[in-house]
């Protein structure tokens, strides 16, 4: 047993995967994908083979290629908790491929069926997934780890008058209820995605669009007109986007991410379709990942910060060059607040910022803004010490090395070493660098994001909590600024000042989801029962962990509100509070 990834039962001695088929009919009314997977092989081989699944039903698995092409044996182990059951198959020499038929379970971890009540629309069902991390597995058997890649080919049933996705090319056909889709870029099996409901298409520019509920398409492709800028400025920088189209998919209000960059197509939460675009950096991050992630991917999890941590970076540089410096830093200056002041509540304290070897076996690995924070900024260091003029053409020729690849922080500190490091010595020292790389925390020497407007808004705020003088200009004030505002707030505020302040800004029952998660952070840890009504709806609504779990770490912190909090929590969530670490 050679395994790969300790995230997954797929063995580096066996067969690879190089293909996959997929049929699948979505059946909402038991809410499983009854399914056939062929899985075909990079060279015809034989002997065992171990696939990843989770509370998968297996119905028969035969060997393809091979002269005795019957029906095979095969075990389906005990489930683990973390990794699910290893489904042990035995393969006949010769084996081009194998067939595997078998059903969902209607609690499979990367699918949400919502009834219609949970969508925009009300009259249809809807169904989508979240692979990411290791919850393929969950809908395909397959050897779910990010340092195997494979294309695939799939014909999707459903029922009348409901449209299916996936985060891949979509091919004619012609049968009604039946879509069909082509990947031909080698892929991981945490990019596999689908969805299927009551789905439009609204174009935004020649190569991008969104996918939503009828009632939601047009708005969303108006928030995300920029969509094809983002794209024409991240191709100038970091080189060709390689992945054809790139359209939104955009969700009901449960999906559990802000995005999510499924090739082709970015799932992405409507918590950020707002009307004012001040929330689009959510966008400008899945782009990024077309390159950081989904053309250079991380070989294991433990290395996930190559891939967060490079695509904040790029998110930032794509941010700065469509909506200009100011707007950047103020984003960079929120991401560093929240997680060097005020630690990430997703990460238990003694892992938080540290790069590779984040040797920490979850279902839920890499939900965490500390690797991706501390990535970029070391990122940004680069840059800045080695100039643009360095960094960039340095930057795009690593995408352009591993492209289609997957890879680890060693081979990525070789390239930087032979690229960047010894063409341009004494720019940085190796224990600047083994900072950055090997030691707990930001490195002393690394500068902050200094921000002239947030430093206005420090004052305001500090002005109002002395004195009760409400912010001057703040009615004004952008997204960020708001942001800003509340996160350097203290924790637990008086009733008077949050009246007051709710009062004269309208926070409670406010659309904007980052504006939300903060405020109810501040209602729900003051216990000011006046918006509980609004923190309730926006707390059951909405299922963007990251936007809901500190307003439910704030409530279980004052007890009386904390059995609540437990009862409407979704499953992430309730799982993320009750860790250990977690939540002292
Ligand atoms: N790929 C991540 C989401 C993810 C990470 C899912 C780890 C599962 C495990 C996605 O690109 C992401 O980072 N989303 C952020 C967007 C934000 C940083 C702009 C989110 O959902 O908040
Ligand atoms: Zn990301």
């Amino acid at each position: 047993m050679a395994r790969r990834d300790p995230h997954s039962y797929a063995d580096d001695t066996q067969v690879a995967t190089e293909s996959l088929a997929l049929v699948a009919r979505v059946d909402f009314t038991q809410r499983v994908l009854h399914a056939e997977a062929t899985l075909a092989f990079a060279a015809p081989g034989g002997g065992a083979l171990d696939l990843d699944t989770r509370d998968l039903a297996i119905d028969a698995v035969e060997a393809v290629g091979a002269r005795e092409a019957a029906a095979l044996p095969f075990t389906l182990h005990p489930a683990e908790p973390i990794l699910g059951a290893r489904l042990a198959i035995e393969l006949p020499p010769g084996s081009t491929g194998v067939r595997i038929r078998y059903r969902t379970s209607p609690d499979a971890s990367a699918l949400q069926w919502l009834a219609p009540a949970q969508t925009a629309g009300g009259k249809q069902p809807f169904l989508f997934s979240q692979a990411q991390a290791i919850q393929a597995r969950s809908f395909v058997p397959i050897q779910d780890l990010p340092g195997v890649r494979f294309t695939y080919d799939a014909t999707i049933r459903v029922p009348a008058g409901m449209t299916a996705v996936m985060a891949a090319e979509r091919v004619e056909s012609s049968e009604p209820g039946v879509f069909k889709f082509r990947m031909p870029q080698p892929i991981p099996s945490y990019l596999l995605a689908i969805a299927a409901g009551d789905l439009v298409f609204e174009p935004i520019g020649e190569r991008s669009g969104v996918w939503a509920e009828p009632e939601m398409a047009r708005r969303a492709a108006t928030e995300f007109a920029d969509t094809e800028e983002m794209m024409r400025v991240t191709e100038e920088l970091f080189g060709p986007y390689r992945w054809g189209r790139y359209d939104l998919l955009v969700l009901p209000p449960s999906f559990p991410y802000g995005g999510m960059e499924n090739p082709r197509m970015t799932f992405a939460t409507p918590t950020v379709v707002i009307g004012d675009k001040s929330l689009v950096s959510v966008v400008a991050h899945e782009l990024a990942h077309s390159w950081s992630g989904n053309l250079v991917t991380q070989d294991s999890w433990d290395d996930i910060w190559l891939n967060e941590g490079f695509t904040s970076y790029v998110e930032n540089r794509i941010v700065e060059a469509v909506y200009g410096a100011e707007f950047a830093v103020m984003e960079t200056a929120i991401k560093q607040h929240a997680t060097v002041v005020k630690l990430d509540p997703l990460t238990p304290a003694e892992l938080a910022v540290e790069l590779p070897g984040l040797h920490h076996r979850s279902e839920y690995h890499g939900t965490t803004s500390t690797g991706p924070l501390k990535g970029s900024w070391f990122l940004s260091w680069l840059e800045e010490r080695f100039t643009r003029e360095v960094f960039d053409p340095f930057l795009r020729g690593y995408f352009d090395r591993f492209a289609f690849r997957s890879i680890n922080t060693d081979d990525f500190v070789a390239h930087l070493r032979e690229h960047l490091l010894e063409p341009h010595p004494d720019v940085v020292t190796e224990d600047e660098l083994a900072a950055w790389l090997y030691e707990p925390g930001i490195p002393a020497f690394a500068e902050r994001a200094v921000s002239a407007r947030f430093q206005v808004v420090d004052e305001a705020r500090d002005l109002w909590l002395r004195t009760g003088e409400l912010p001057g200009g703040a009615e004004k004030w952008t997204t960020q600024e708001w942001l800003r505002f509340l996160d350097a707030a203290p924790d637990v505020l008086s009733p008077l000042l949050l009246q007051q302040l709710d009062r004269a800004f309208g926070l409670t029952g406010t659309a904007n989801g980052e504006i939300a998660r903060r405020w109810y952070q501040i209602v729900a840890a003051s216990s000011y029962e006046a918006s509980y009504a609004e923190m309730a709806e926006f707390l059951t609504n909405v299922g963007r962990m990251k936007l809901i779990l500190p307003v439910y770490q704030a409530l279980a912190g004052t007890d009386r509100a904390f059995a609540a909090a437990d009862r409407v929590a979704p499953r992430q969530v309730r799982s993320i509070i009750s860790a250990p670490g977690l939540t002292e």
